[in-house]
């Protein structure tokens, strides 16, 4: 069974209830420091897609600040059923990274909110290619993860047969000549700053995509 399977069967779902508290209507008001980096990326009416929103609750604070159109997709139906009683203006739907159901082009931003550390390896280049797909030339793609110093794997323990994987996931697109860093800012669940402890640390990335971009010219003018 994949990571993406257990997710769907259940895990999601079991995440969601753990954290509820942390997740209800009433914390909308709230900034935490990767939404503050994001929201600077995200201008007024904007088409913004979370990738593993749980119930939107980020998506929902960017849709009242600044004003942009949310969607969200998350493997978990109990935190969409919920998002979608919460935050009826968003768009809210229960799907992975690795199949987005939306047309090509169809986001100025798209984010992974947290989620690449649990995707299946064999399924990263597939995540890869559905969120260059969706998002249009021009526009920004956002990372919240795990920021190690190497790649590390861990049994995650809330799921036999899971695994989180810590690694540098920009490096994925970075490879392209068309996706480039814009910004990058480290922080942990403990300080919003850079932790010595490369396995506390988390960071926030957004990069840039240009598709004619990447390249110096050399032919004659
Ligand atoms: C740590 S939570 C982060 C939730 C939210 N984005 C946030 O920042 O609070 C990770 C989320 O990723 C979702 N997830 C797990 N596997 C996924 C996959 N293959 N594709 C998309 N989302 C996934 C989980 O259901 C969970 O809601």
């Amino acid at each position: 069974m994949t990571q993406r399977d257990i997710f769907l069967a259940g895990e999601g779902d079991a995440y969601f209830r753990r954290n509820a508290a942390g997740y209800a209507p009433s914390q909308a008001a709230a900034s935490p420091l990767p939404l503050e980096v994001i929201r600077g990326y995200v201008r007024p009416g904007a088409r913004v897609l979370e990738i593993g929103c749980a119930n939107g609750l980020n998506l929902e604070r960017l849709r009242r600040d600044p004003g942009c159109a949310g969607s969200g997709i998350d493997p978990s139906a109990a935190a969409v059923e919920a998002g979608r009683k919460e935050f009826p203006a968003l768009d809210l739907q229960v799907a992975t990274a690795d199949r987005l159901p939306f047309a090509d082009a169809s986001f100025d931003l798209v984010w992974f909110g947290f989620c690449l550390y649990v995707v299946d390896r064999p399924l990263l280049p597939r995540v890869v290619s559905e969120a260059d797909r969706v998002l249009k030339d021009g526009g920004f793609l956002a990372i919240v993860d795990f920021d190690p110093d190497a790649p590390v794997r861990r049994r995650y323990s809330h799921a036999a047969g899971v695994s989180s994987f810590k690694t540098d996931h920009a490096r994925m697109f970075l490879g392209f000549p068309q996706y480039v860093l814009a910004e990058k800012r480290p922080f942990s669940h403990a300080a919003a700053r850079w932790d010595a402890d490369p396995g506390e640390r988390l960071a926030v990335q957004v990069l840039a995509k240009d598709n004619s971009g990447g390249y110096a010219p050399i032919d004659p003018a």
